[in-house]
């Protein structure tokens, strides 16, 4: 094995940074002249050409805005270093622009990109392709990016249309950036069989952008720009969409037909043996409740990633949040439902405790906002690694800030479900009890931002449950709170 050659030492001094997933993907596709005639990440006036009308400054059509964020600190910079999440360097960035993104105030840098090495690692690397590496082709080439695994009418319409087109090649290009990318691969190369003969699976890093509030339109634009890199000349959709780099081809619609059991063209089916589709919503139920796929919608290889990339409910991850004022009542109400599902079996559990966690993971921390915000975004990155590996954790910190909880909510839906409890119980109550006696000292101005006496406190709006552990015992409420695991499939009812 060669060493890797170590970062030159004239970039050695530079600052470096660790832009997002997507603007990574973006990085990996501009390198790999994926997005010619983009150079680097655009600036100011090309962004909002771009927003505003699909197109850049010069008048090259481009879809989305491709753009970098970065803390102010580094906007006086001439070049900066450009990293992966582990901290090895990508590609230096020279600046031509920094500029303020007019709506979110974000700073951007602008500028062309070069790159350092290859990024060498991440599932089905070997799979990956630059354009440049592909043999060229003679005659049509298909292509279909996909961000969900090709069931069998879309195997049906894609063989359909590949022999219509005497296609001479066909690129599967799996999106990635999802949180299921290794499923949707697997579940691609589960079914090389039934794609059309010679068909070439390359994963592409290309992340959806609803984040960015880009359309359908948008994105299918930028699938065929992307599809046109690879040598396409038609792009498999299921939206027609116009003037796209290389033409769009709608599959004429087909249906299951239930008398002779195939897939064909709705056209050629009698009406009243067109079998019903099956709904997302549908699907999605089967999935939670364990039960089988059925072997008429997808190929069995499919039907199994489907099932890893939502598993049955009773065997899901799960974080259960509860946000409350010091002394409401979560520690005991949390610690109470930990011990019932441990007593239930069937679910492994972990306790997060607000106290517990300071000592901790946040030992060190302070009270202010900042630190708050930090606290809890350490206890949301864990809760969802818990999650995410079909565990279940249960966290009881006061959690304040409504815009934190909603971070924390989004970290942990990405890998499996959330759950949030509001401990609602009067702060007259909490101060009442006062078991730890910190309310008195809060009123005493000895412990400064005490939340609920000199510190804010957000009442969520999002909450799934609410309880006031002054109405009730702390059985009942945890109690509750175990109804609706049990009521949402999480839970088996005892
Ligand atoms: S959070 O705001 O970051 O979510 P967390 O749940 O970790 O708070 O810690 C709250 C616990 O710290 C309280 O139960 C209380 O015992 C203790 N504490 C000490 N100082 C404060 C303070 N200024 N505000 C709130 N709780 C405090």
């Amino acid at each position: 094995m060669t060493a890797e050659p170590g970062l030159p030492d004239t970039l050695r001094d530079l600052p470096a940074w660790t832009p997002g997933p997507v603007e990574l993907a973006d990085l990996e596709l501009v390198l790999a002249g994926v997005y010619r005639p983009l150079t680097g990440f655009l600036g100011s006036y090309d962004t909002a050409m771009v927003i505003a009308g699909g197109r850049l400054a010069d008048g090259t059509p481009w879809p989305v805005p491709v753009t970098l964020s970065v803390p102010k600190e580094l906007t006086d910079q001439e070049r900066i270093v450009l990293q992966d999440p582990e901290g090895v360097p990508v590609a230096v960035l020279k600046v031509d622009e920094a500029w303020q993104d007019p709506t979110t105030r974000d700073w951007r840098l602008a500028g062309p990109l070069e790159a350092l090495r290859a990024p060498a690692h991440g599932p089905f690397h070997g799979l990956r392709r630059r354009p440049d590496e592909l043999e060229p082709v003679e005659g049509n080439v298909l292509a279909v990016a996909v961000r969900d695994p090709l069931h069998r009418k879309q195997l049906g319409q894609l063989r359909q249309v590949a022999e219509r087109l005497g296609a001479g090649s066909v690129l599967v290009l799996p999106l990635l950036g999802g949180e299921h990318d290794e499923s949707l691969v697997r579940a691609l190369l589960g079914v090389r069989k039934e794609l059309p003969d010679g068909a070439q699976i390359i994963p592409v890093p290309l992340p959806a952008r609803a984040e960015q509030g880009i359309q359908k339109e948008r994105d299918v634009f930028l699938q065929a720009h992307v599809a046109a890199a690879y040598g396409a000349t038609h792009l498999f959709c299921e939206h027609e969409v116009e003037d796209t780099a290389i033409p769009v081809v709608v599959p004429e619609p087909w249906a299951y037909d239930a008398d002779v059991e195939v897939w064909r063209p709705v056209a050629r089916i009698e009406p009243d043996h067109v079998q019903a589709e099956l709904t997302q919503e549908r699907l999605n139920e089967l999935l939670d409740a364990g039960e089988p796929v059925p072997d008429w919608f997808t190929p069995p290889a499919v039907a199994a990633e489907l099932a890893l990339a939502r598993p049955p409910k009773l065997s899901r991850g799960i974080t259960v949040f509860f946000t409350g004022l010091s002394g409401s009542g979560k520690s005991t109400v949390a610690r109470g439902l930990a011990d019932a599902l441990i007593e239930r079996g069937g679910r492994t559990v972990t306790l997060l405790d607000g106290d517990v966690v300071r000592r901790m993971l946040s030992s060190g921390l302070t009270f202010s906002r900042a630190d708050r915000d930090l606290n809890i975004r350490r206890i949301g990155f864990v809760a969802a690694e818990i999650t995410r590996h079909g565990g279940t954790a249960i966290c009881a910190p006061i959690a304040p800030y409504a815009a934190t909880r909603a971070e924390v909510r989004r970290m942990v839906s990405a890998v499996g479900d959330f759950i949030l409890v509001h401990v609602a119980t009067p702060l007259e109550e909490c101060e009442r009890r006062d078991r730890k006696g910190l309310y008195a000292k809060a009123r005493a101005g000895v412990i400064p931002e005490f939340t609920g006496i000199s510190d804010p406190y957000e009442d969520p709006d999002d909450a799934d449950l609410t309880l006031d552990t002054s109405r009730m015992t702390p059985d009942e409420a945890v109690a509750k709170v175990l109804d609706l695991l049990v009521d949402g499939g999480w839970v088996r009812s005892a």
